[in-house]
């Protein structure tokens, strides 16, 4: 009978993360370690990161932090340079990192439009940009790119991050197509409402108090609730094992139902 290890074929294998110093990016680190992955958090914030991988190490895992700004092409090609001197291979790729300014189109600045699609959407070029052949030149990977529920419907006061995650999904499609030839899988995560310091600030942003602004995120859904990190790490793990060996250019969506 075959057994998990043998489903997933993720143990020995190289993962970066973007944004892996909190939230979505933490929880999958946490979990993919659990599966002897060898992870990599690449991540602005240095003290988070390097307080995530003592807590990941210290768990028995394996986890490198690794200061990248995912809207600098000099960052993200250094990045890769050092996976390849370090580990000689890149084998999972989750562009993850993201920020969201909750404005509408009239009162957003040039500057805070800038920040959201450098961040979300850029990072996600860039950083794949200079992944794709390392994956390429040891037989493939898999891609997960982060979306959001606000990728697939527009959402009230958040034009710049609507438009972001949108690109993302459909850059997704099209990575999909280009690099299957070279066994790299490209998908993208849609996540719903997630309690992470994200959504929090989110209730800040827009003046609301924050407990009451994550009950009713996730009151309506058909399961209830808002998702947990380990919601969406669990779809990422799915996406970035073998047992979705035959998915490519697809989306999927976690979010308790709310886009059902
Ligand atoms: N939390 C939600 O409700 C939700 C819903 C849908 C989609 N998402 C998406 O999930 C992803 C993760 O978000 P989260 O909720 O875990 O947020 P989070 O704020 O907890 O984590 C985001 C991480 O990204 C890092 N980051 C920011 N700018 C960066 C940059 N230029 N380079 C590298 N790292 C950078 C931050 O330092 C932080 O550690 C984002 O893409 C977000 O848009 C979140």
């Amino acid at each position: 009978m075959m057994n998990y290890e043998e489903l997933m074929q993720l143990a020995g294998k190289v993962a970066f993360i973007t944004g892996g110093a909190s939230g979505i990016g933490l929880a999958t680190a946490k979990l993919l370690g659990e599966a002897k992955v060898r992870v990599v958090l690449l991540d602005i914030n240095e003290e988070q990161g390097l307080k995530a991988v003592k807590e990941i190490t210290e768990s028995g895992s394996e986890a490198t932090f690794f200061w990248c700004d995912v809207t600098s092409n000099d960052d993200c090609k250094n990045a890769v340079k050092r996976a390849e001197d370090m580990f000689g291979r890149l084998d999972i790729l989750f562009n993850n990192a993201g920020v969201i300014r909750r404005k509408n189109v009239v009162d957003h600045l040039e500057e805070e439009w800038d920040l959201v699609l450098n961040v979300s959407l850029k990072g996600v070029f860039l950083l794949s940009k200079y992944a794709i052949p390392l994956m390429a030149k040891n037989g493939g990977g898999s891609i997960i790119n982060t979306g959001s529920g606000w990728g697939l419907k527009g959402g009230d006061g958040a034009a710049s991050y609507c438009a972001a995650k949108a690109g993302v999904v459909n850059l997704t499609k099209a990575m999909a197509i280009d690099h299957g030839t070279d066994n790299i899988r490209v998908n993208c995560i849609c996540p719903g409402d997630t309690d992470t310091p994200l959504l929090r600030d989110e209730a800040r942003q827009l003046h609301l108090e924050e407990t009451s602004f994550l009950h009713s995120s996730g009151v309506n859904r058909p399961l209830g609730r808002i998702g947990t990190p380990n919601d969406i790490a669990k779809g990422v793990m799915f996406l970035a094992s073998e047992m979705s060996s035959w998915v490519t250019g697809t989306v999927l969506t976690v979010d308790g139902g709310g886009l059902a």
